[in-house]
């Protein structure tokens, strides 16, 4: 039996191979094979049995003593509960994953501070930051008095011996890429080693009932660095994005076990941190209710939550043979079916004209919903005709032209009401007794016709 095993491992995709190659048999990714050795575990390969615990029977070690166990441990950070699933549900693991920069370390010190003072027990530990420098940021953000316990530390085998000792309700690892683990012969931050810390911190948090939140940081191609090994080992995987230019970050569930995955965190970046933004339709309108030409406001839905955000067409004469499309915030692919029906149904054509579309504030909108305000939205910059004042627009656009009713109406209408508008374009019959008037069109032809003057 080999004790010490050479074996090469794909930094794209993890892919394990006996032999080196240029390019990886399995993605297919180009000089990403890196050797690294196995060790064989010193007790040889004789095992304990699996312990088996019934299923009515409380697993937790350190919680056992507890009379009543948390269903879900409430941070107090609505925008970050609500993500989670209504708080972070005990021997959970979670990975948030985002560019360096865009506001991860100040999140989870804010969640940790605001946790550790609901007399929650919590540890931060930073590979990336030294003791004096957290406290410092904690001190800016107002957060000096929590009773936090900090490390600054590395070592994974170190980090696990504090675990088990301090028995922790939450413990948050900013990041995942800074640990390595001395059973493993690889690179800290390799596949190898982030695939290794991870696992032993997600075995740890099932077997205490300790919350681990780890940072991981994602590479240029979106990735989380180390590929996406580490997703499919914990409990739930929260993307923070934010667009450069813009302090608004949003905290997205991408996986969650515990919990639904459209939901959204909205927050700030301020000089203190991060504030939480429990209104953003508010922040994703853009100013006040003047619309120029190619705006256009959609009722959306995010979530539990309908959010308005504007939409901002433009269309400009092409100084090339081939005109631009460029979408911000929103699919290329539908745009380019939206322009298609606008052509062959409405007889709107975009021909030789660079077109572009932006989703105000950073916002990615997903809804097929959105189809009927990019439609008019583009018209309205075409024809450079302003849409009404105070007017919200919502509904999915089929291939035939078609103008569908979307789900939810009546909490889009609702938050239109709630924020000072009083008319919405829409699918036909949508809901009795509407918040605000609204128009319904069949077609997008119809809606083009009333709405704009037709027949350029
Ligand atoms: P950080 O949380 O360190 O990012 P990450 O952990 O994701 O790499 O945030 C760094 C950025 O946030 C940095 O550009 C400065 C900015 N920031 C503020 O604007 N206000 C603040 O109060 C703090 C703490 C950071
Ligand atoms: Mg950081």
């Amino acid at each position: 039996m080999t004790k010490h095993q050479t074996l090469y491992t794909c930094q794209s995709c993890g892919g394990v191979h006996s032999k080196w190659a240029g390019q990886c048999p399995a993605c297919g990714q180009w000089n990403t094979l890196v050797q690294e050795s196995f060790s064989a575990p010193p007790g040889g390969l004789k095992a304990e049995p699996a312990k088996l615990s019934r299923m009515n029977k409380l697993q937790f070690e350190t919680l056992d003593s507890r009379d009543e166990i948390p269903a879900r441990m409430v941070t107090g950070i609505d925008e970050f509960d609500r993500v989670c699933g209504g708080g972070v549900v005990p021997g959970s693991a979670i990975l948030i994953a985002g560019d360096p920069g865009v506001g991860k370390s100040t999140l989870l010190l804010q969640v940790a501070a605001n946790a550790a003072s609901r007399n929650l027990r919590v540890g931060y530990i930073s590979g990336e930051e030294a003791v004096e420098q957290i406290r410092g940021r904690a001190a800016r953000m107002g957060l000096s008095k929590a009773p936090v316990d900090l490390a600054a530390e590395t070592s994974l085998r170190t980090i696990l011996e504090a675990l088990k000792r301090e028995k922790f309700d939450l413990v948050i690892i900013d990041s995942i890429q800074t640990l390595w683990s001395d059973a493993i012969e690889a690179a800290q931050g390799s596949v190898s080693q982030v695939r290794a810390c991870a696992g032993e911190l997600v075995r740890l948090a099932k077997k205490h009932g300790t919350s681990v939140i780890m940072v991981g940081h994602v590479t240029k191609e979106g990735q989380i660095a180390g590929p996406r090994v580490v997703e499919h080992m914990v409990d739930a995987v929260l993307s923070f994005e934010g667009e450069r230019g813009y302090p608004f970050r949003i905290l997205r569930g991408t996986k969650n076990r515990f919990g639904a995955t459209d939901e959204i965190g909205v927050f700030e970046m301020g000089d203190a941190g991060l504030r939480e933004v429990p209104n953003p339709s508010a922040l994703f309108l853009g100013d006040g209710h003047e619309r120029a030409s190619g705006s256009a406001v959609f009722a959306g839905i995010e979530g539990s939550r309908p959010v308005l955000v504007e939409m901002q067409a433009l269309v400009a004469p092409s100084a090339y043979g081939t005109p631009r499309r460029a979408v911000v915030g929103w699919d290329s692919g539908r745009l380019a079916m939206i322009l298609a029906v606008l052509e062959s149904r409405c007889g709107v054509g975009f021909g030789q004209k660079d077109v572009y579309l932006n989703v105000a504030g950073g916002l990615r909108i997903n809804e097929p919903a959105a189809d009927l305000c990019a439609a008019l939205a583009l018209v309205s910059a075409l024809t450079d005709t302003p849409l009404p004042r105070d007017c919200v627009v919502f509904g999915e656009i089929s291939l035939s032209g078609d103008v569908r009713t979307v789900s939810r109406s009546e909490g889009r209408l609702k938050e239109a009401a709630k924020l000072g508008f009083n008319s919405a374009i829409t699918a036909p019959a949508a809901i009795d007794n509407p918040p605000v008037k609204v128009r319904g069109f069949a077609s997008l032809a119809e809606a083009i016709g009333a709405l704009f003057p037709v027949g350029e």
